[in-house]
């Protein structure tokens, strides 16, 4: 699928499941290979993030089955610590591998993952984190050779709350001898369920979901089952879809605290929330209102979310505005919704955004992943058809988000 097209102004009704997490989902995959055995995973998202993250693993020698949502690496025959540059190309999060690499076998072979669409994301704090535990960096050609005869607990202190070098100075230290403590770490979700998921088979850390993590280094882990919480992201996207298209809808499968941030935003713009242990009911009668939005590390607003909100504030009655502090180049998509009428003005880190309503259906670009799924939601609150194109960026992280919309009531297809 390509091309993806809407036809808009149609409200949402009904209910879904909302696919596991993406972001957890990743970091636990890269994290089996820390095991010299068998770990199974349940809830896994079939997206295409997932399955160059498969090829990857295969690639080094794990062997990998996906049964439906029920994903099993086998670690024993682990036989390489390079990881095929081909592979490091189309994914970024290539990068989460380093630190279980570095931790099972004593080195990792990636490359630098260079820039994509939504900035320049760096990787000093990832390496920062390795040669504190006691490993040397090396480049040679494109080539990034981490390496270590044996890795050293010790204090890791982080000045921004990376989620990949977190989860990347975790994964090394669980093998590592002695204590680590990271300090300044990130709080996401997904660090919280990576920990859990490291816990569970064998590792010591203390303080998930914290800024403080201490992993103590154990030698070996064990065989382990882990599912995988629903997607907070996929579920704020739905979030936003009902905003602009109005309606009532019902999001299984997703805890509502994940979600904290946008969902209060949700309800200043008028939406009507009710949470639940593990699901939310959504409704929004009306256009939403306007609002003045941040995006932070969590537990703030979320950047992967800022897009689908900008497509919200797009149809909102009054001016929004949004400061991106996370990613530069999140505003791309700006210029996608202008070209279905929205007045979207960007300067630097900032966008100031006169809502109308409705837009005009019309031909658009995805230039990054949750950018396509922002242009989807335009979609919905567009007169006429939208056709969203280059939507190969939206599968690396939606299962189906046709098959979840037509659920829902929209009038959707995905083309080739
Ligand atoms: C992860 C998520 C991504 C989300 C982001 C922020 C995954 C697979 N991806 O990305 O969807 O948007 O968290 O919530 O989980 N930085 C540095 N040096 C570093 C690392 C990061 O300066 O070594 C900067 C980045 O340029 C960026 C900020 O820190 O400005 C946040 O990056 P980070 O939290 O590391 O995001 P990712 O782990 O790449």
């Amino acid at each position: 699928m390509s091309i993806i097209q809407v036809q808009g102004l149609r409200s949402l009704e009904g209910e879904i499941k909302v696919q596991g997490s993406k972001n957890a989902v990743l970091p636990i995959m890269a994290a089996a290979v820390l095991h010299k055995g068998r770990t199974v995973i349940h809830n896994v998202p079939r997206i295409q993030d997932v399955f160059c993250m498969l090829g990857i693993l295969q690639s080094i020698g794990c062997s990998c089955s996906l049964d439906g949502h029920k994903l099993t690496i086998d670690g024993a025959s682990l036989s390489q610590s390079e990881i095929p540059e081909e592979y490091i190309k189309s994914m970024r999060s290539s990068i989460i591998l380093s630190g279980p690499l570095l931790g099972r076998t004593g080195s990792a072979v990636t490359s630098f993952p260079g820039g994509c669409s939504i900035g320049k994301r760096p990787i000093d704090l990832h390496l920062m984190a390795f040669r504190a535990l006691g490993a040397g960096v090396k480049e040679k050609g494109d080539k990034l050779i981490v390496s270590a005869k044996k890795l050293k607990g010790a204090d890791i202190y982080f000045p921004f709350p990376s989620v990949g070098a977190t989860e990347n100075a975790l994964m090394a230290a669980v093998h590592a001898e002695g204590v680590t403590v990271i300090h300044g770490a990130a709080k996401e979700p997904e660090i919280k369920s990576l920990c859990s998921f490291l816990n569970n088979m064998g590792a010591r850390i203390h303080g998930a979901g914290t800024s403080r993590l201490a992993v103590t280094g154990v030698k070996e882990l064990h065989d382990s089952e882990f599912t995988v919480a629903g997607d907070r992201i996929v579920a704020g996207t739905y979030l936003a879809a009902v905003m602009a298209a109005q309606g009532s809808i019902v999001l299984n499968g997703v805890l509502p605290e994940d979600l904290r941030s946008a969902l209060r935003i949700a309800e200043k713009m008028g939406a009507e929330i009710r949470e639940y242990e593990n699901h939310l009911e959504v409704s929004m009668m009306g256009r939403p209102d306007s609002i003045d939005v941040v995006t932070e590390p969590y537990p703030g607003f979320p950047t992967d979310l800022q897009s689908q909100l900008m497509a919200v504030m797009a149809v909102s009655r009054g001016t929004s505005r949004i400061s991106e502090t996370i990613f530069e180049g999140r505003f791309k998509t700006a210029e996608e919704l202008r070209r279905l009428g929205a007045d979207i003005i960007v300067k630097e880190k900032k966008a100031v955004i006169h809502g109308q309503h409705p837009l005009k259906g019309g031909f658009v670009t995805a230039t990054d992943l949750r950018g396509g799924a922002a242009l989807v939601v335009a979609g919905l609150a567009s007169e006429g058809i939208t056709e969203i194109h280059e939507c190969h960026h939206v599968e690396r992280g939606y299962e189906d988000i046709c098959r979840d919309l037509t659920s829902l009531g929209a009038a959707i297809r995905g083309m080739e």
